[in-house]
């Protein structure tokens, strides 16, 4: 083994064999951090071979954790030496599930420490005790993640809350930068693969986009879950962006109670209230039919590019929808600033989701309302809308949740819509 040192942009995380004053990446002065990589030297000896109908798949291999949302989007529980990142905004309630996993392994007799350099001891306690969750967990506020490993040999779960409050102490830079970050978490990737340890990383997104964090790791880890929602309502989607053990894209949703995260099926991300420039659609997130409202803000411009903004769904896909919109239904939309929201915090990624957003613009042009019709259907450039996949499972969902009008292009909508030009008969 041979120390090699190198120098990481704690902004970025650029790394260099040689110092540098300013970082060639991001062009920041002063971020280079001096951080020690050791190295296997000289020959290696020769792999042992295994053939593959040697290996075993072993049932332990598994580790169910009895949430049934988190054993089902991960595809029957977590595996041994798997490293998770679990992240998200503050509030958004990344301890509590942390805490609730801890509390069902605890309770099936696996040894679990909850490693915490945010909140003290009392505080954990206080979650646990509003949670209902076991004594039995291990905790420390230890923030050198060599002190933390050590005690962790004989742990089955470890939770790192969060990774951004830990410390390398061979790294020469204050806690939360690049430098520490990735140090860290391949500290803790390497010491779970060799010790068979699951591990929970933690990492904290905030809305200023300092989104850089978490981002930086993800390739280091098995597998990526970000919570999605706001704060100020009670749903929680919880999404798997990777997984090296399983499937990836499937989404878990929770409601936030006083007492945890509570698993659920179909929920509907729905006011009571439309006025114009709302519309409600249906999207398939994984393996949910999800009953999603669309807002649209759309007004005069002043100036000459007018402005495109969208929460909640791609940039480029509302854009084309826009340009769409306006050649199709040769609306004035070129002089207009139009400004896109999904409710409800949520990132939809189902094509459906287009029709809604269609129907929430014209709306609001036109400054009349829809009411509680839900749109279905991807649009094309060319202004023809497609029936979207698991169309019954969607108006089952549908139905199921008390809206009875449902638009699109394709058998069963009590309000045909073949054609973006057939929107008109809709909105009037
Ligand atoms: N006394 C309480 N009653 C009900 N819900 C609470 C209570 N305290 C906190 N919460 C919920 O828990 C959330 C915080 O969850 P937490 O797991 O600490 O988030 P994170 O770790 O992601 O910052 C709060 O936003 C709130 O929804
Ligand atoms: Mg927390």
């Amino acid at each position: 083994m041979k120390e090699r040192i190198v120098y990481v942009c704690d902004r970025c995380g650029y790394e260099a064999p040689k110092w540098f004053g300013r970082c060639p990446a991001c062009g920041a002065w002063n971020s280079a951090v001096e951080v020690k990589r050791v190295e296997k030297r000289g020959k290696s000896s020769p792999s042992s071979l295994t053939q593959l109908s040697r290996v075993n798949l072993e049932a332990d291999d598994r580790i169910e954790t009895k949430n049934k949302v988190i054993d089902s989007i991960l595809g029957g529980g977590f595996v041994r030496g798997q490293v998770i990142l679990l992240g998200g905004e503050p509030g958004i309630g990344k301890s509590t599930l942390a805490l609730q996993i801890a509390d069902r392994l605890v309770r099936v007799g696996r040894k679990v420490l909850y490693a915490s350099g945010e909140e003290s001891a009392k505080q954990i306690k206080l979650r646990a005790a509003r949670i209902g969750a076991s004594g039995e967990i291990f905790l420390t506020n230890d923030q050198d993640i060599d002190s933390v490993l050590r005690s962790s040999r004989d742990v089955d779960f470890l939770v790192i809350d969060s990774i951004q409050t830990f410390l390398d102490s061979e790294v020469g830079s204050v806690p939360g930068g690049m430098a520490q970050l990735r140090s860290v978490t391949s500290k803790v990737v390497e010491f779970s693969k060799r010790n068979s340890t699951v591990s929970l990383i933690i990492g904290h997104i905030t809305k200023s986009g300092e989104i850089a964090g978490p981002k930086m790791i993800e390739h280091m880890v098995d597998t990526v879950l970000y919570f999605e929602g706001e704060r100020t309502t009670d749903y929680r989607l919880l999404r798997v962006y990777k997984n090296r053990f399983g499937p990836s894209g499937e989404v878990g949703i929770f409601e936030m109670r006083e007492d945890g995260l509570f698993g659920i099926e179909n929920p509907v991300f729905v006011g009571d209230d439309l006025p114009f420039g709302n519309a409600v659609a249906c999207v398939m997130e994984g393996s949910h039919p999800l009953i999603v409202q669309v807002q649209a803000l759309v007004s005069r411009s002043k100036v000459p590019s007018p402005r495109r903004n969208s929460i909640g769904v791609e940039h480029r896909r509302v854009s084309a929808i826009i340009a769409t919109m306006s050649k199709i239904l040769k609306l004035p939309l070129d002089f207009h600033d139009v400004y896109v929201k999904v409710l409800g915090g949520l990132k939809v990624t189902d094509p459906a989701v287009d029709l809604a957003i269609s129907a929430a613009v014209f709306s609001s042009l036109v400054e009349m309302e829809i009411g509680r019709t839900v749109f279905m259907g991807e649009v094309g450039l060319d202004g023809m809308v497609r029936s979207p996949y698991s169309l019954k499972r969607r108006i089952e969902v549908i139905r199921k949740s008390g809206f009875d009008e449902i638009a699109g292009n394709f058998e069963g909508a009590n309000v045909l819509i073949r054609n973006l030009s057939d929107l008109s008969g809709v909105i009037r």
